[in-house]
């Protein structure tokens, strides 16, 4: 997978050469270019922003640079082969980045990354891409950064360690929490390792016992357990198909039963004390 993302921050992404990522580049599984941004200006001052139109406070990046960079690494790429870019648009303002998504974006050949600062990027750079190749606005969630770099590092990260052979044991993202296709999103529950006792705080005796079935079930309820206290909205949105007899004794100990009118708003299952999530 080829990765280029084009900042007036280069140094920002330093951390995608340590650690999964940077070993995946390291045995060539992933090849990252870091672009300055500020090498497609022609000012003195290399600006990258002006004034809004319409008014208002902030500053937004020009169309100019942001052009000029990405034909110009767009170009770089089909040369050195690479096929089907899709671009990456880091916005509070994008769909939310999902595991989903994640999964989505490791299938693809080669991402471009778009991390603005200021108010963000005039918009029709986004608009005359949009006509050229997938686009994808993403948010890492319902906060406002200062800029797009962190949002660059974390969904390079999540999308690398799906890619084949990255992980050392290619199970371990099979039972993450938002492993995708699952009817039911359950967040995945503690994990344990030695030594047996620390700070007179002991490990599971389930989790000794070498009983693989009864393993499995406290993990599953675990997962429950953890899902319905911190994301009781997955455990709403659940298909009743997705759980088991245990499954559902389980919920209804942690005071959650089915919501006989769950087909008709797309909520299975909820509280049995009535309180609304
Ligand atoms: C200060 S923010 C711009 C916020 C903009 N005024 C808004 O509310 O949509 C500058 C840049 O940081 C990045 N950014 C900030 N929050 C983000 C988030 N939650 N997810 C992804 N990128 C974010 C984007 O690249 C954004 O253009």
């Amino acid at each position: 997978m080829r990765l280029d993302v084009v900042t007036i921050f280069p140094e920002y992404l330093e951390p995608l050469n340590v650690s999964l990522v940077g070993k995946a580049r390291a045995r060539g599984q992933l090849h990252v270019h870091v672009h300055d941004l500020r090498a497609w200006t022609y000012d003195r001052h290399n600006t990258v922003d002006d004034t809004p139109y319409g008014g208002g406070p902030g500053m937004v990046m020009k169309t100019e640079p942001w052009g000029d960079a990405l034909d110009s690494v767009l170009a770089d790429g089909y040369e050195a082969g690479s096929r089907e870019p899709a671009l990456i648009v880091p916005t509070p303002s994008g769909r939310p980045f999902t595991q989903e998504l994640a999964v989505h974006l490791s299938e693809r050949p080669w991402l471009l990354f778009t991390p603005a600062r200021y108010e963000g990027i005039d918009r029709r750079v986004v608009d005359e891409y949009a006509t050229r190749m997938p686009v994808y606005e993403v948010s890492i969630g319902d906060y406002v950064l200062a800029g797009g770099e962190a949002a660059v590092l974390v969904v390079t990260e999540a999308v690398a360690r799906l890619l084949p052979g990255v992980l050392g044991n290619a199970e371990s993202h099979r039972d993450d929490s938002f492993a995708p296709g699952a009817m039911a999103n359950l967040l995945e529950g503690p994990v344990h390792t030695k030594p047996p006792l620390w700070r007179g705080r002991g490990v599971p005796d389930v989790l000794l016992s070498g009983h693989h079935g009864k393993i499995a079930r406290w993990r599953r309820d675990e997962a429950l357990r953890r899902t319905t206290a911190h994301r009781p909205d997955l455990i709403e949105r659940c298909d009743p198909k997705a759980f088991d007899k245990k499954d559902r004794e389980m919920l209804s100990i942690l005071g959650w039963e089915p919501d006989p009118d769950g087909e008709r708003y797309g909520r299975f299952w909820r509280r049995t004390d009535g309180v609304e999530e």
